[in-house]
């Protein structure tokens, strides 16, 4: 059976089995044994690596493991070394599980298995003092032994690169490397600038690792293919014109078009133009923008501010008079530096080329155009 044959459990999933495909040829091509991809959130990736490229994966016959470091950001490692050892059988799991709490002893052939390993190999690698690159060892030692191919994915990977994480991103590295025949790996994340340094810095563990591409957005095709859905189950139709028009003022984004479908079935009567309204409204100005401004540092806020208008050169002796006004107090070429230097530390802003910046999370961009310009009083 083949990926695209399958009935998916959400409907409203757009099904991407070309895409799925031609990443695992790749693979299997040997053009290279690991990818590096990147978008914005909300964009589609995780959907994609979860609905498409893993069942496609399966279909073809390899193991797969699944992990989505943002939600384990604190303990990437332990997040890592689980999602492998989910690709185990049981018994290489309980293997694993007893040579990490028995180091010295070797475990006999045949030996009887602890009962109730599951989840138990993280609460041990949670404790304090465990060891999770012998860990790591351990289970792919244990891969070594399954005969199929197994495909790693690691969802929000940019987290691997914050400096704590190095002795262990290290040894992943130099541990998949070995393996480049039988482990392919599938590095996705939301931070181009974090995923490029990633990858390009000589001093980083990742370096020239991986090739970095942008992930093929969502289109028209998307929409059509939701348009179609929606007609099928709505009294009030929308055309293919309506369904692209929303999606561009929604800035291209799958995850608010999606809102708009779902206001547009609830409240059909009020049209489209209002179905549009009221999702601006929410995803453009929630609550979650308001916290995060409120996070933050007043110089920070301020450069998100000329950013989000579009300022052409935030070091030039004009942007950083209007900083200085917005703050209150003379701004050096320092200010914005130390600023733009956070924002990119957080994933907030990314940097596209020399001078040239973006906010990540576009719902936050255009919160923040929608406000005054910060002040003294804020
Ligand atoms: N292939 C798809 N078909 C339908 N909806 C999608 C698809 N991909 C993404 N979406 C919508 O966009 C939302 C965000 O997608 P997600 O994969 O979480 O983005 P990312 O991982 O890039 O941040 C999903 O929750 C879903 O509503
Ligand atoms: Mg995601």
């Amino acid at each position: 059976m083949r990926s695209g044959d399958r009935t998916p459990d959400d409907p409203w999933h757009f099904p991407r089995p070309e895409l799925a495909d031609a990443y695992l040829q790749a693979f299997e091509l040997k053009l290279s044994a690991a990818r590096g991809l990147f978008a914005r959130r909300r964009m589609g990736k995780t959907e994609f690596l979860r609905q498409d490229l893993i069942p496609a994966a399966l279909d073809r016959g390899y193991l797969t493991a699944y992990t989505n470091l943002w939600d384990r950001r604190t303990s990437p490692e332990i997040a890592l070394v689980s999602a492998l050892n989910e690709a185990l059988e049981p018994k290489g799991a309980a293997a694993v599980l007893s040579r990490l709490r028995a180091p010295v002893k070797k475990l006999k052939a045949g030996a009887k298995l602890p009962g109730g390993i599951e989840g138990t190999l993280e609460a041990e690698l949670g404790k304090a003092g465990a060891d999770r690159t012998s860990a790591l060892h351990e289970v792919l030692k244990q891969l070594d032994g399954a005969k199929k191919t197994l495909l790693l994915v690691i969802d929000e990977a940019q987290v691997l690169a914050r400096a704590d994480h190095g002795d262990f991103a290290h040894a992943l590295r130099a541990a998949l490397d070995i393996r480049k025949d039988r482990i392919k790996v599938i590095f996705a994340g939301s931070s181009e600038t974090t995923l490029r340094a990633m990858f390009a810095r000589a001093s980083e563990p990742f370096y020239n690792w991986a090739p970095l591409e942008p992930f093929p957005l969502l289109g028209d095709e998307f929409v059509a293919y939701s348009i179609r859905l929606l007609n099928s189950m709505a009294r009030n139709k929308l055309t293919l014109e309506q369904g692209l028009r929303a999606f561009e003022a929604l800035h291209r984004t799958p995850e608010f078009f999606k809102r708009f479908i779902e206001r547009y079935m609830l409240y059909q009567t009020q049209g489209d133009t209002a179905a549009l309204v009221h999702t601006k409204a929410s995803v453009f100005s929630d609550e979650h923008s308001l916290q995060q401004w409120q996070e933050i540092k007043a110089s920070d806020r301020a450069i998100l501010y000329l950013i989000a208008r579009g300022e052409p050169d935030l070091h030039a002796a004009a942007t950083l008079e209007k900083l200085g006004a917005m703050l209150g107090k003379p701004a050096t070429r320092n200010t914005a530096a130390h600023a733009l230097r956070r924002l990119m530390a957080d994933n907030v802003v990314t940097r596209l080329s020399m001078g040239d910046y973006r906010i990540e999370d576009e719902a936050f961009a255009e919160w923040i155009r929608r406000r005054p310009a910060p002040s003294v009083s804020d």
